[in-house]
C-alpha cells in the first residue's frame, strides 16, 4: 500500500506525560498507527499525528521501548527526572497526554495548559473543583482544547444504554449498581509505588460516574455523596490506604423523585479471578432494566499454559485487541484506542478544519463536546472531591460522613455525624 510523505503534512506534535500500563495499552497503538496513516477528514484532509517527546519519572520504560524496533523507527525525545514537563514542554509539541498517576495529574496539566498546549487527561482529570476551575479558566484563556478520557463512553453497549435512554425507549432512571474489581497484581505491583493513601474508587469508579452523569443527565441535580470501605491487606486497618470502596451517589430530578447508584470498586481481587477486571452494571428505569456483565458478552477462551496469565479467560476484544484483519492487515484497536483518537480528531479539526480566522468557532464547537471536555466534568470531580474528604475523615476515626450538594451553606459540604458545624470542601456552586 501506498504511503503518503508524512514530512509534507500538517502535523500535531504530541508529548506525553506518564509512559506506564496506559501508555503502552492505549496510546502506544495510536502513534504506531498513524505514525504510517495520518488522521483523516474532509474538514482536514491528512494529519499527521508523531509522539514527539515523553516526560517520566525514571524514563526507564521509554528509553526500552525507543531501543525496540518500533521505538527505532519512530524516535522521541525522553525526559526524565524533576524538571521532565518542563523541557518536554520547550521541546515544541502542540498537545499533551498526562498518564500520570491519578494524584499526579494537575500540575503537569496546568503547565501544558499555561504554555498553550491542547491537553488531554486521563481520569481522574483532577481530585478537587478548584484544580478543575483553574485547569478550565487556563484552557478558556489560552484558547486550547483540555480534555478528559473516558473511555466506556465509547463502549458500543454504553452508547446503546445511552442512545435508548435519550429516544425514552429507557425511561426514567431511578437507581442501579455498578462494580469494577482489579486483581491483586494492580495494588501490590503495577501501582505499588504510589498506592499509599490511595483508594481504588477514585481510579475506577470515575468511569460509571461519567457513564451515569452523562447518559441520564442533565435533567437532574447531585445532591449528596456517601461512601464506605474496607482496609487491612494494601495497608494498615486504621490506615489511609484503601483496599475496597463502596460510594453512593444521589441524584434529585426537578419533581423531587431521587435516583441512587452504588458503585463498588476493588485493587485486592485474587489474580487468577476468571474477570482479571469484574465489570457489572445494572440500571433500573421506570419501565425497564438494563443489565449488563462485561465479562458475559461474548468469548470464553481456555489455552493450555497461556490463560489466564498471557492471555484472558473472558477477553474484552471490543475495548482492545489484536487482530488479523479479514484483508490481511495487522491492527490494534477498540474503543479504548479510539476514544485517544477522537482527541486528535479534535484537535486537528480546531487547528486545520478551516481558515484560521473561523478557529474560534472550531474551538468552541470541540469545547462543547460534554463527553469529555473538562468543563463538563464538574459533577465527577465534586464526587471524587467528596469520596476523597469522607474517606479521610473515616480514616481519622470520623466513619458515616455526608456531603451534600448546593447546599446553603455551599458547594460541597462535608457533615460528620454528631457534629453540627459542617465542614466546606467549596463554597462556589458545583
Ligand atoms: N482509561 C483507563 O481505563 C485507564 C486504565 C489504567 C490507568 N488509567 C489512568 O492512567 C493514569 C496512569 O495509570 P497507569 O496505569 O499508566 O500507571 P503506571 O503506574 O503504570 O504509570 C505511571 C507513569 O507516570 C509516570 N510518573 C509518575 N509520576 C510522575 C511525575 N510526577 N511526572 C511525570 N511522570 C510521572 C511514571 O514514571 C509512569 O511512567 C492514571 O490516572 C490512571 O487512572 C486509565
Amino acid at each position: 500500500m501506498q504511503t503518503l510523505s508524512q514530512a509534507t503534512l500538517p502535523t500535531i506534535r504530541c508529548g506525553m506525560v506518564g509512559f506506564g500500563m496506559i501508555f503502552d495499552e492505549t496510546y502506544r497503538p495510536v502513534f504506531e498507527t498513524r505514525a504510517h496513516q495520518p488522521l483523516y477528514s474532509p474538514a482536514t484532509g491528512p494529519v499527521a499525528v508523531k509522539l514527539a517527546a515523553v516526560a517520566s519519572r525514571t524514563g526507564t520504560r521509554a528509553a526500552r521501548y525507543l531501543a525496540s524496533p518500533a521505538g527505532q523507527s519512530q524516535p522521541f525525545a525522553n525526559f526524565a527526572g524533576p524538571d521532565a514537563v518542563a523541557r518536554l514542554l520547550e521541546s515544541g509539541v502542540d498537545a499533551v497526554c498526562v498518564a500520570t498517576p491519578d494524584d499526579r495529574h494537575f500540575a503537569p496539566a496546568r503547565a501544558a495548559l499555561a504554555a498553550g498546549k491542547h491537553v488531554l487527561i486521563e481520569k481522574p482529570s483532577v481530585l478537587s473543583l478548584t484544580e478543575l476551575d483553574e485547569l478550565t479558566q487556563l484552557a478558556a484563556r489560552q484558547g486550547v482544547l483540555a480534555k478528559v478520557v473516558y473511555h466506556k463512553l465509547a463502549d458500543p453497549d454504553h452508547k446503546k444504554l445511552r442512545t435508548l435512554y435519550q429516544d425514552g425507549i429507557l425511561q426514567h432512571v431511578n437507581n442501579g449498581y455498578c462494580s469494577l474489581l482489579e486483581p491483586k497484581s494492580i495494588s501490590g505491583g503495577q501501582f505499588a509505588e504510589w498506592i499509599a493513601g490511595r483508594n481504588p474508587a477514585t481510579y475506577v469508579a470515575v468511569h460509571y460516574l461519567k457513564l451515569i452523569d452523562f447518559s441520564f443527565g442533565p435533567g437532574w441535580r447531585l445532591d449528596r455523596i456517601t461512601a464506605t470501605g474496607q482496609r487491612g491487606l494494601i495497608g494498615p486497618a486504621d490506615g489511609p490506604t484503601w483496599d475496597s470502596v463502596q460510594l453512593q451517589v444521589v441524584y434529585q430530578y426537578p419533581e423531587g423523585r431521587e435516583a441512587a447508584f452504588d458503585i463498588h470498586t476493588s485493587w485486592v481481587t485474587p489474580d487468577n479471578f476468571p474477570g482479571y477486571v469484574e465489570q457489572e452494571v445494572q440500571f433500573r428505569f421506570d419501565n425497564a432494566v438494563w443489565n449488563a456483565h462485561q465479562r458475559k458478552r461474548g468469548v470464553e477462551l481456555t489455552v493450555e499454559n497461556r490463560t489466564p496469565g498471557e492471555l484472558k479467560y473472558t477477553p474484552n476484544y471490543h475495548y482492545n485487541g489484536t487482530f488479523l484483519e479479514p484483508w490481511g492487515e495487522r491492527t490494534q484497536r477498540g474503543y479504548g484506542i479510539e476514544v485517544i483518537e477522537r482527541f486528535f480528531q479534535e484537535v486537528a479539526f480546531v487547528e486545520y478544519g478551516g481558515p484560521p480566522a473561523e478557529r474560534p468557532q472550531r474551538l468552541q464547537q470541540m469545547q462543547a463536546l460534554t463527553y469529555n471536555d473538562l468543563s463538563a466534568d464538574r459533577h465527577c470531580v465534586a464526587i471524587v472531591q467528596a469520596l476523597e474528604a469522607i474517606l479521610a475523615r473515616t480514616a481519622a476515626g470520623v466513619p458515616g460522613c455526608v456531603v451534600k450538594v448546593n447546599s446553603p451553606a455551599g458547594g460541597l459540604v462535608l457533615s460528620e455525624p454528631g457534629n453540627a458545624t459542617p465542614q466546606v470542601l467549596y463554597p462556589a456552586r458545583v
